[in-house]
């Protein structure tokens, strides 16, 4: 039985969430055991009980849950975000979750923006280390200065670029580790250290490192060149929304999250790239993929390949009719959207 936890969060988290329901009673359909539960967690009930994630819950998720499927998180109600802190950076620190996955693989011509570059030529995928570098929240404000602190450790670097190596070693593409270490000598120092480590254990990648400001560059001038990207927590955050920028927006990119060297159970996180859009919440009009997409993620990883494969296909098909939600240019609603999918999907 897989056991899974529906978190829907802040903004359109619960709208786009609410796509995810119709497509996991299909897969319960098609003979896969798995049950689900919700928690009411986000600014809602943290406002109302101070509690942003508790401690048995916390507990439960990691002992009782196979994975955990996350909406967005972010409410100008609480301006500071350490509801937003106290649940999902959490759930990523706690839960060990170094390897946060992000493909990048554009429907549609229409959108990518790029000049003369077609969707089938982008085939990037982003391996961002997902506890670490500045989101260790270490810092201090005093009256005239301020300090961050971005925290590395060789045990989270490794873990994360082993991954990456191992998926570029499988599929058989370049790996390309976007750094600053010729600013941030202590930490990229090390990321350096571990991927040097790494190029020998894997001579069969080829493996080359790039400073980041100039990968940004030749992500937008020349795509086709990468294929597998890792990055620290911070640098990669700014890669992956650069990414969703080329798949047509922020609404349709799927992140993945996972901890390689934990055998225990609740180990994967599945959420969109985007956050709770305040700006449209509330209006029904949120795009749904980012969200589905995440959770084709999830059944990849289940080893549920025909379940992952069918609602990547109905997407594909129902983008490829023409129906789109108004960030893609279109005027379906959140619900059209997923009720487009979701008979698409039965029809696979
Ligand atoms: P955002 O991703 O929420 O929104 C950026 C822009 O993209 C907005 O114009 C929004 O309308 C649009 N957008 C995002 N998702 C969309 C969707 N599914 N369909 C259509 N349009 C969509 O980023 P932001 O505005 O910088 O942040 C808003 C809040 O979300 C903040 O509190 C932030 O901290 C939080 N956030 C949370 C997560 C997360 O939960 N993983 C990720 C990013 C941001
Ligand atoms: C993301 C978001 C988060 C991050 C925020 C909400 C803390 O931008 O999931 O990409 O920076 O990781
Ligand atoms: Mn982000």
């Amino acid at each position: 039985m897989t056991r899974i936890a529906i978190i829907p969060g802040d903004g359109i988290g619960p709208e786009v969430m609410e796509s995810v329901y119709p497509v996991l009673e299909w897969v319960r359909k098609q003979g896969r055991d798995a049950e689900w539960v919700s928690f009411p967690y986000g600014a809602d009930h943290f406002l109302r009980t101070g509690e942003a994630l508790s401690d048995a819950h916390f507990q439960e998720l990691r002992d009782s849950f196979d994975t955990v499927l996350f909406g967005a998180v972010g409410d100008p109600r609480v301006p500071d975000g350490r509801h937003a802190e106290a649940l999902l950076l959490r759930l990523r620190q706690e839960l060990e979750l170094h390897v946060n996955y992000r493909p990048c693989f554009p429907f549609l011509d229409g959108h990518v923006p790029l000049k003369g570059v077609r969707a089938s030529e982008i085939h990037i995928e982003v391996f961002r280390e997902n506890t670490e570098g500045p989101y260790c929240l270490k810092g201090h404000t005093e009256p005239d200065r301020a300090v961050d602190e971005a925290v590395h450790s060789s045990k989270a670097v490794r873990i994360l670029l082993k991954a990456a190596f191992e998926h570029a070693k499988q599929k058989e593409c370049p790996l390309t580790v976007a750094h600053k270490a010729n600013v941030m000598k202590h930490g990229h120092g090390l990321w350096m250290r571990v991927f040097n480590e790494l190029r020998a254990e894997f001579p069969e990648v080829k493996a080359s490192g790039m400073h980041a400001d100039a990968l940004l560059c030749a992500l937008v001038q020349d795509p086709k060149r990468f294929a597998v990207i890792a990055a620290d927590n911070f640098i990669g955050d700014l890669v992956s929304d650069l990414l969703a920028g080329f798949q047509g927006g922020m609404g349709v990119a799927p992140s993945a999250s996972w901890a390689p060297h934990r055998p225990h159970r609740c180990a994967a996180l599945f959420e969109p790239v985007h956050g709770s859009a305040p700006d449209i919440a509330g209006k029904g009009i949120a795009n749904p993929i980012g969200m589905l997409l995440s959770t084709a993620l999830f059944f990849q990883r289940e080893g549920w390949s025909k379940e992952a494969e069918a609602v990547q296909g109905a997407v594909a098909a129902v983008l490829t009719r023409g129906l789109a939600t108004p960030d893609l240019g279109g005027t379906s609603t959140c619900r059209e959207m997923q009720q487009a999918i979701q008979k698409e999907i039965k029809t696979c």
